[in-house]
């Protein structure tokens, strides 16, 4: 079988990585890939943005099968256009990705779909959601309703800090066009958790959850990041909360997706909070989580192409996905500066060193090589060094003394992934 994994992040590395794993697998390219991706899979110089150009490689090299990692080649129409070319594609078609690319139509699928999720209302007029959260008062949480690049959300501690972001959002527009309408939420109180489910359009099958840490700074300090560290499975998300999630969010969501003639194949990513009143919907995103998807790809024991075939084929009913007992974490080393500005081009060495960590595994985010051969930093994040191990305080051991291993002075880590889990 011949696959083309589209991305170039460590969520897509972990991909190749797994996909190289398979039986089935003929050939894997990746586009545009990176450093890492480039020792295990051919990597090829297509944008991941340039659906135009995958569809025609795709045709051109007979690719069987078209492996999506982001979601905004799937918000561009990359499954549609796969879908009429006549490649099977894993990943939802434009209009179920809305599930990501828009918050106020998630909320009017999951309010029809009876899911438990924070209070909301959708604002176009400032003046409205102004006065509005004045009512309401803090905390309160107030969304820019398109992709906002991670950005567009704003957990307000007071009624002015909500107003500030409502001024910014709507008449500033710092995040652009993504502001012209708005959602002020409820706040919802307790434990983060990623959960992710395999859907075919018709059945639903539960993968794993991971915990991500999203904040830059050790105890969950400073800016809010694509994610600096994970691990799975977090404790809190105990068996019967999976079973709560599966019935009162995704298999409702699903049916709900059906109904409107817009079903939902991918993996839906469902951003949870375990509330004392049991788990509720944060958000939705509409493929695997990155650093998320690093840690469970180390679980993963099942063969992940044939899970993918089974999910574009309309075959999970008859699918069974077996995950590993022990535990994984992964760590981000980020470009100092990240999330802000940050320079491009510093090498990193030490990465065999790190390999050689029992239960250790690089995977690359933002890596290339240079004239010379070395490999240099070319994003924020850039690697995530994973590991799996018995416990997740061996993971841990293992993912740290692996990070201890790198030589990048350019680089910067958090040191207290899994504090909730370990303290
Ligand atoms: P998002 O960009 O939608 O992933 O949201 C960013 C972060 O904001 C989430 O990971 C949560 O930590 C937080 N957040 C979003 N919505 C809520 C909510 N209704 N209550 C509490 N926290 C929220
Ligand atoms: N790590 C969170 C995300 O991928 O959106």
């Amino acid at each position: 079988m011949q696959v083309l994994l589209v991305g170039g992040g460590g969520r897509e590395h972990a991909l190749a990585w797994a996909l190289s794993g398979s039986g089935l697998l003929g050939k894997l390219w990746v586009a545009p890939g990176n450093a890492g991706i480039a020792e295990i899979a051919e990597c090829v110089a297509i944008g991941a943005e340039d659906v135009a150009g995958l569809v025609a490689f795709a045709q051109a090299q007979a690719v069987d099968l078209v492996v999506v990692g982001p979601e905004a080649p799937l918000t561009l129409g990359l499954a549609d256009a796969c879908a009429a070319a006549g490649i099977r594609c894993f990943g939802p078609s434009a209009a179920a990705a809305k599930l990501e690319g828009s918050k106020a139509f998630t909320r009017e699928v999951t309010t029809a779909a009876g899911v438990p999720g924070a209070e909301w209302a959708r604002f176009t007029d400032a003046a409205e959601a102004r006065a509005y959260v004045r009512r309401k008062g803090a905390p309160i949480v107030v969304k820019a309703d398109g992709l906002a690049a991670g950005k567009g959300v704003v957990v307000a501690a007071t009624v002015a800090e909500a107003e500030q972001a409502i001024t910014e959002i709507m008449e500033e527009r710092v995040h652009g066009a993504a502001g012209a309408e708005i959602l002020i939420e409820e706040c919802l109180m307790g434990q983060e958790v990623s959960f992710f489910a395999l859907c075919d359009g018709t059945t639903a099958l539960p993968m794993a959850a991971a915990q991500d840490h999203k904040r830059v700074g050790d105890g969950d300090t400073g800016p809010n990041t694509g994610g600096m560290g994970a691990y799975s499975p977090p404790p809190a998300f105990t068996p019967e909360i999976e079973a709560q999630v599966m019935d009162r969010i995704i298999r409702p969501t699903l049916a709900e997706m059906a109904k409107r003639g817009t079903p939902f194949r991918g993996v839906l990513f469902a951003g949870l909070m375990l509330t004392e009143s049991g788990p509720r919907l944060i958000e939705f995103n509409v493929r695997f989580g990155d650093p998320e998807c690093q840690v469970l790809m180390l679980r993963l024991q099942s063969d992940l192409l044939a899970a993918l075939l089974a999910a574009c084929d309309g075959e999970l009913d008859r699918f069974a996905l077996r995950w590993s007992e022990e535990a994984a974490m992964v760590v981000v080393m980020a470009a100092k500066g990240y999330p802000g500005a940050y320079q491009k081009g510093s090498v990193i060495e030490g990465l065999e060193r790190a390999a050689q960590v029992p239960g250790a595994q690089v995977f690359h985010a933002g890596t290339a090589r240079d004239a010379h051969g070395s490999l240099v930093a070319t994003g924020g994040r850039v690697l995530g060094v994973a590991a799996s191990g018995a416990t997740l305080a061996e993971a841990r051991g293992a993912a740290y003394a692996a990070v201890d291993a790198v030589n990048w002075p350019e680089g910067f880590c958090r040191r207290d992934i899994g504090w909730r889990a370990l303290n």
